[in-house]
């Protein structure tokens, strides 16, 4: 009986449930060859385009797939457009977290009421395919989720845009989904953010992470969790900390001049395959010193994996109570240090790699003192 009217509560207390991330959307310089990139070195198929053909007149995107992760990239076509300031002021960089649900409109309603800022108010958009029903909230720096309803609708992608059939579609390299997106806020920053993911969302915070876990003996940064009810949306939220340089937060801070989306974690079931084939397509990795592997086992006892191939690519591992993880970070994919990706493969595990915090933060400074920025 105690068990079953938990179960209830726990139900009810989750007033906006989230079918998972329904896609990411990217503000670009020049979106086609973004795209370009995009399929080439990481493996995403064409799907769908929406430009001048289609009718939009002030913007291109293109709309790629693996899987089920869903990127979208899009550039202005004229220097007026609000797209134009995005890039002008932060580079490349996220614009939307898009989260699928089952009811836009409900979504909207939920999270206004409970103090989030509405930046797109319901609309259903409609085709031959059926009915997309999308809104939008505010989040951290100029970043926005959307709320995508899509169960009345079988078209390709969303109404607007048509299908991109592609000649050139370079093999999947077997990143499945989104597993989490990171941002990071300003100096005191991340409380306020746990709060509105927690009051506005109905998040929860699962882990948190404070200076003393995060740092070298150069800078540091302190991380919250936040996740929704079910565990498929999980979103850390990272500020700087004080250290006796300056955070690598601080210099994502600079340079995306604001906040924004540090990392997307994309999820795989092979890493030592899928990192072999970007590496090979000329996606740059974070390296950690050979010597992270003279203890490894020790660390994190026995694995499934042959320590060499891991060794050879610089795969990372971490041991939660619940399972270990593999895990490996990109360079920036932008020539600001801004934005990069994670790709991970859980073995159990629930947790973020809190043992290669150090290793990794390491050899992030390493890039930083080489940009003269640390
Ligand atoms: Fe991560």
């Amino acid at each position: 009986m105690e068990t079953a009217e938990h179960v209830v509560k726990e139900t009810a207390q989750d007033f906006l449930p989230l079918n998972g991330t329904d896609y990411i959307e990217l503000w670009v310089g020049n979106a086609k060859q973004a795209a370009h990139y995009y399929k080439t070195a990481f493996g995403f198929q064409s799907l769908a385009y929406a430009g001048p053909e289609t009718g939009v007149k002030d913007r291109v995107s293109y709309v790629l797939i693996q899987n089920k992760m869903r990127l979208i990239l899009t550039s202005p076509l004229k220097s007026d457009s609000p797209i134009a300031a995005h890039h002008r002021k932060h580079g490349d960089g996220v614009k939307y977290l898009a989260l699928w649900v089952d009811d836009a409109y409900e979504a909207y309603e939920k999270t206004t009421s409970r103090g989030g800022v509405g930046t797109q108010a319901p609309t259903t958009l409609t085709d031959k395919h059926g009915e997309v029903r999308v809104s939008g909230i505010k989040t951290y720096g100029e970043v926005e989720h959307l709320f995508i309803e899509r169960k009345n609708y079988n078209g390709v992608f969303m109404p607007g845009y048509v299908e991109w059939k592609s000649t050139y579609n370079p093999e999947p390299t077997g990143l499945l989904y989104v597993d989490h997106c990171v941002g990071n806020v300003g100096w005191n920053q991340m409380n306020p953010w746990v709060k509105f993911y927690e009051e506005v969302m109905g998040f929860k915070n699962i882990l948190s992470f404070d200076d003393k876990d995060i740092s070298t003996e150069y800078s540091a940064l302190m991380s919250k969790v936040m996740s929704n009810g079910n565990g498929y949306v999980k979103f850390p939220i990272n500020e700087p900390a004080e250290g006796k340089k300056k955070s690598q937060v601080e210099e994502y801070l600079d340079f995306y001049e604001g906040e924004g989306v540090q990392h997307i974690a994309i999820a795989t079931k092979d890493i030592v395959s899928t990192v072999r084939q970007l590496m090979a397509r000329g996606v740059d990795f974070l390296k950690v010193p050979d010597s992270y592997y003279d203890d490894l086992f020790d660390r994190v006892g026995q694995i499934d994996e042959d320590i060499a191939p891991l060794r050879e690519l610089g795969i990372l591992v971490d041991r939660d109570d619940e399972g270990y993880l593999l895990q490996l970070f990109t360079k920036p994919v932008e020539d600001r240090p801004t934005m990069f990706f994670e790709i991970i493969q859980r073995k159990g595990a629930k947790s973020f790699g809190k043992g290669n915090f150090k290793a990794l933060f390491e050899a992030l400074e390493r890039e930083q003192a080489n940009r003269g920025n640390l």
